[in-house]
């Protein structure tokens, strides 16, 4: 029978600080309306270590009760009370703190999130955190910036009349937030960010594979004042309190991070009450390297970088490799060198460079693909198999003779995974780069400026990075072209998904 009593001992083996240990001990609750509560059913569910299969601890298994009661929260929290009567000000140092108290704590989270999710302790680290702290303090700024505008209106049915016109921003509501487990706490981050400066508040549910970086952030947005009942984070199912979570008439707009396939289930349960839907989903993303390329080093390790990379589990993955013919086999050449150099293993060991696949579903999906490919007739330059017989390891793969059609080529594989094909010239480049269902991310290696300008323009995509790979920051706006999403998030634009527009017309 489930329980609400972590394993200790097995905890205790763990590597990890004594606040952690502590942590993960009471990790075993649901935050709703500033109290940490066991889920409505009792029920718990199991996180795992991915790089053994143990289970790390169990968490509240929230359902539809639960997050009745959260939105319920939410909606007093926002209809009355201090966040609503709260300054601008005041609003954005609460956001402000949030982040102050992750720098603080960013040791301890970082080694959370490596142990929860299986990536390693120096990126969770260095990449992560700073990332997701930066996510408040950037959004903590808008809080005091949030402007609707005047209009010189002449009203042409009404001659002489006079009216002063102007827009209000105004909060969206309560938010239902649903977020994936690739980058834990950073999903959070831009997600409670943008909706907390905007004075939304909150229901999130992380991912069932994920949970525990998300319930200490919860954790530390009380003690940054974040008042009871604006932020709430239910963790759970998706096909459960996910799906109540977007489909809950009393939700007004609800924001989702995952696969695509989710992405179309959450517009249809949106539909019920019609809330606002901001989407962040798959890529297929085409990385590109001309002869002409700076310095083919720097887009060799680029290339490596933007595949391998949180062992290929980014949205943003450049998974599609696209080398002029003549420079093709020195680039495939050169990204399975590193590729076959990769130390893979637990997280927090100290050499470890790629950790394993977060889950045994995520790991069956790409040894799935892999078969898929072989089956198909590509060639595995390196790799194409699971790495060892414990944790969900799958060693950095590079396909090459693969061919349009194959799903190792249409679909978003979500692990370590390159399929490189060469290119004759720019004309026989775009239409293939731009050939996917997704456009999240795109990227060109060349030293010519003309050509760089021109590509980034014909990219049917959301971001494209020049001579760079993986470059993010809170002030650019990230979202995606056609299946790969609705809506930009971070930068400015993240408020108009958190915001209403409301026209106010003054009889002068
Ligand atoms: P998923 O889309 O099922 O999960 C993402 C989140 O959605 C989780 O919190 C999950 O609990 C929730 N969810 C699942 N079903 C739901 C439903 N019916 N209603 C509401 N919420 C629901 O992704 P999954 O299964 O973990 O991974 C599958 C594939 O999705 C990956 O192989 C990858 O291709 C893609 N993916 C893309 C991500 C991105 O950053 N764009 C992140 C994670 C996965
Ligand atoms: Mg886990």
């Amino acid at each position: 029978m489930p329980t609400l009593t972590a394993p200790s001992a097995a905890i205790d083996s763990l590597p990890i600080s004594a606040a952690n240990a502590t942590f993960i001990k009471r990790a075993n609750k649901l935050l709703i309306n500033g109290e940490w509560v066991a889920s409505a059913s009792g029920k718990t569910f199991p996180t795992y270590n991915p790089a053994t299969g143990d289970v790390i601890t169990r968490c509240a298994e929230g359902d539809k009760e639960d997050i009745n009661r959260a939105v319920a929260a939410a909606r007093a929290a926002f209809e009355k009370g201090p966040w609503k009567t709260m300054t601008a000000s005041e609003r954005g140092r609460i956001v402000w703190k949030i982040g102050d108290l992750m720098m603080q704590h960013a040791d301890d989270l970082a080694e959370l999130e490596a142990l929860d999710n299986g990536k390693t302790r120096g990126v969770a680290r260095h990449v992560d955190l700073p990332l997701s702290w930066d996510a408040f303090h950037y959004m903590a700024g808008w809080a005091t910036k949030i402007c609707g505008q005047t209009f010189p209106i002449s009203v042409p049915y009404m001659p002489g009349s006079k009216f002063h016109a102007m827009s209000l921003r105004e909060p969206v509501g309560v938010v239902g937030q649903i977020i994936p487990w690739n980058f834990p706490l950073l999903m959070a981050a831009w997600k409670f960010g943008p909706a907390l400066a905007a004075g939304c508040t909150v229901v999130l549910k992380p991912a069932e594979q994920t949970p525990l970086t998300a319930l200490r952030l919860g954790e530390l947005m009380i003690e940054a004042g974040v008042p009871a009942g604006v932020v709430n984070i239910v963790t759970g199912y998706g096909e459960t309190a996910g799906a109540s979570l977007a489909a809950h008439d009393d939700v007004d707009k609800v924001a989702f991070t995952g696969s695509t396939e989710v992405g179309k289930l959450i517009v249809n349960a949106a539909s019920g009450n019609l809330k606002k839907v901001s989407l962040e989903l798959g890529g297929k993303s085409p990385n590109v390297i001309f002869k002409d390329s700076p310095n083919l080093e720097n887009a060799i390790n680029g290339a490596a970088g933007a595949v391998f990379f949180n062992h290929g589990q980014c949205c943003v993955a450049g998974t599609r490799l696209f080398a002029e013919k003549s420079i093709f086999d020195q680039v495939v050449d050169g990204i399975a060198e590193r590729a076959k150099k990769i130390k893979l293993g637990f997280g927090l060991d100290q050499d470890t460079q790629m950790g394993p696949l977060v889950s045994e579903e995520q790991l069956a999906r790409v040894t799935g693909y892999l078969d898929a490919g072989r089956r198909d007739g590509a060639e595995f330059v390196t790799g194409g198999v699971r790495h060892g017989d414990r944790g969900y390891f799958v060693e950095p793969t590079i396909m090459t003779n693969t061919k349009p059609h194959m799903s190792v080529v249409q679909e978003e594989i979500f692990g370590p995974v390159l399929v490189a094909e060469p290119f004759a010239d720019e004309d026989d480049l775009i239409a293939r780069a731009n050939d996917s269902t997704y456009g999240l991310a795109a990227a060109v290696w060349t030293n010519d400026v003309s050509r760089a300008h021109r590509i980034a323009k014909a990219y049917r995509a959301g971001t494209v990075w020049v001579n760079c790979y993986n470059v993010f920051d809170s002030a650019l706006p990230f979202g995606g072209y056609k299946q790969s999403g609705w809506g930009r998030e971070m930068s400015g634009e993240a408020l108009e998904l958190y915001t209403e527009s409301k026209a106010v017309i003054v009889a002068l």
